[in-house]
């Protein structure tokens, strides 16, 4: 049998890209982002698809990234933009290629570590009550994706990496 993908989901700013990049150097995996696949499927950056084409059209996109690297026969550190696990579909195919591991944290610390929003479109100006409200829809999706979540708030990149490699080797790695 292959080995499984490790799928990082969670809200921007839960640490997906910097615990992937951590958890990928140590199992010795590529770290892929769907977010990277769909630049490249489009040809340009994420926000310059939600500029020109709309959310619609990323999300369409998002699903074909994330079927292509459900397919990858090498096994990956699969990083999953904000949004990948509200579509019922993607859930599927990444709890079927993967072991899924939400990573969360406090809306507060989201906010922190997302910064000034920079290159991701759907912050607007007031990037807490924008998170807290996408954290609170998307709730029931991250749970229904995941087979294990990490809490993220008070632990560094290494100690996060740590806590997600225990788990991706209690469910299956
Ligand atoms: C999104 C999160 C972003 C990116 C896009 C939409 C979301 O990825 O996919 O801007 O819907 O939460 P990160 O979670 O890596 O920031």
């Amino acid at each position: 049998m292959t080995a499984r993908h490790l799928v990082l989901i969670g809200m921007m700013g839960a640490g997906k890209s910097s615990v992937g990049a951590e958890c990928a150097r140590r199992l010795g995996r590529p770290l892929v982002d769907t977010d990277d696949v769909v630049a490249a499927l489009a040809g340009v950056p994420v926000p310059e698809i939600f500029a020109t084409a709309g959310e619609a059209a990323f999300r369409t996109l998002e699903r074909q990234a994330v079927a292509d690297v459900c397919r990858s026969p090498e096994p990956l550190v699969v990083a999953c933009g904000g949004g990948v696990p509200v579509d019922a579909g993607n859930r599927r195919a990444l709890r079927a290629a993967g072991v899924v591991v939400w990573l969360r944290a406090p809306v507060a610390l989201l906010a922190a570590r997302v910064g000034d929003g920079d290159g991701r479109p759907l912050l607007g100006r007031d990037r807490i009550a924008t998170l807290g409200r996408l954290d609170a829809q998307r709730h029931d999706a991250y749970e229904a994706a995941a087979h294990v979540s990490v809490d993220t708030a008070d632990l560094d990149v290494e100690s996060v990496a740590g806590a997600v490699l225990v788990a991706f080797g209690e469910h299956g790695a």
